[in-house]
């Protein structure tokens, strides 16, 4: 759908719209960069990464024949909203915890390959993990969780014995958003995107963790306020002018 003429300024996806397309982008990010875990950002972030582990599943390394979910990790960031505890001066100025890994996470429990699949604690190092969040507005969230779970990751990686370093697969990252608003003046954060064509395995890795993280999104937009269903309460109203304004974009288009 073109956002170009929408009727209140105010894009609303439906949460088939939503479904769709995060299937559509499910298969480039299966074949690039095939995820062994998620990190979600919440609030915005869960609901995105619970319908794209639907079409994440992987092979069970027990049993082959069976196609298991992976695992969704969350973390709590809040940047516009008012948090307890915080000064007003942080308040939109800063990326607020409220909730992030813990050491045995990051690094993962010991003996955890013997855990039941899906129910392990294998941490994150060495694995393919991908960071998910509704929107990128700013960028300033997403510079945060990618630069502090990259640190996590490296300090846990320093921790480790030369020998468990030694067997240790690399780490990457990559980040998906529903929607990336792109923005005239530029974004205020900053991520180190890898080119799109990058082919798989042709990123460079530097001490155990790959430079650089893939990037998608199921659409860029320009900046408009998209009006996300799960923030509505009365839904049956967001599908009405959903309709509303596709019908209005299709009479335009004859
Ligand atoms: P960024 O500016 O650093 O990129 O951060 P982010 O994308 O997370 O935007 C900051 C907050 O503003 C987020 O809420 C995000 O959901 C909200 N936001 C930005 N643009 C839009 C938009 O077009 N529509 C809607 N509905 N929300 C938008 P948050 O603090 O992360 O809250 P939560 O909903 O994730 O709990
Ligand atoms: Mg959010």
């Amino acid at each position: 759908m073109s956002l170009d003429q929408l009727p209140d300024d105010h894009y609303r996806p439906t949460y088939e719209d939503i479904h769709i397309s995060i299937g559509q982008s499910a298969r480039k990010i299966k074949d690039e960069f095939d995820p062994d875990l998620m990190v979600a950002i919440g609030g915005g972030g869960f609901y995105p990464a619970r319908v794209l582990r639907t079409f994440l599943k992987k092979p069970s390394a027990l049993d082959p024949n069976k196609l298991r979910n992976i695992p969704i990790q969350a973390i709590g960031l809040s940047l516009y909203e008012e948090v307890s505890g915080t000064s007003e001066g942080q308040i939109g100025n800063e990326v607020v915890r409220t909730q992030w890994l813990d050491a045995k996470t990051v690094s993962g429990h010991k003996g955890a390959a013997k855990l039941e699949e899906g129910k392990d604690a294998g941490g994150l190092l060495g694995k393919n993990v991908l960071i998910v969040d509704e929107v990128d507005d700013s960028r300033t969230t997403l510079q945060y969780a990618y630069s502090e779970l990259l640190k996590d990751v490296k300090h846990a990686i320093a921790n480790l014995s030369d020998d468990e370093r030694a067997a240790l697969p690399p780490t990457r990252f990559a980040i998906f958003v529903v929607h990336n608003k792109e923005k005239t003046g530029g974004k205020r954060g900053t991520l180190p995107i890898l080119a799109a064509d990058l082919p798989k395995g042709a990123d460079k890795i530097v001490d155990g963790v790959s430079e650089g993280v893939r990037y998608y999104t199921t659409q860029d937009t320009g900046d408009v306020w998209i009006s996300y269903p799960w923030e509505e309460e009365d839904i049956v109203e967001h599908n009405r002018l959903a309709a509303l304004a596709k019908k209005l974009q299709v009479n335009q288009a004859k």
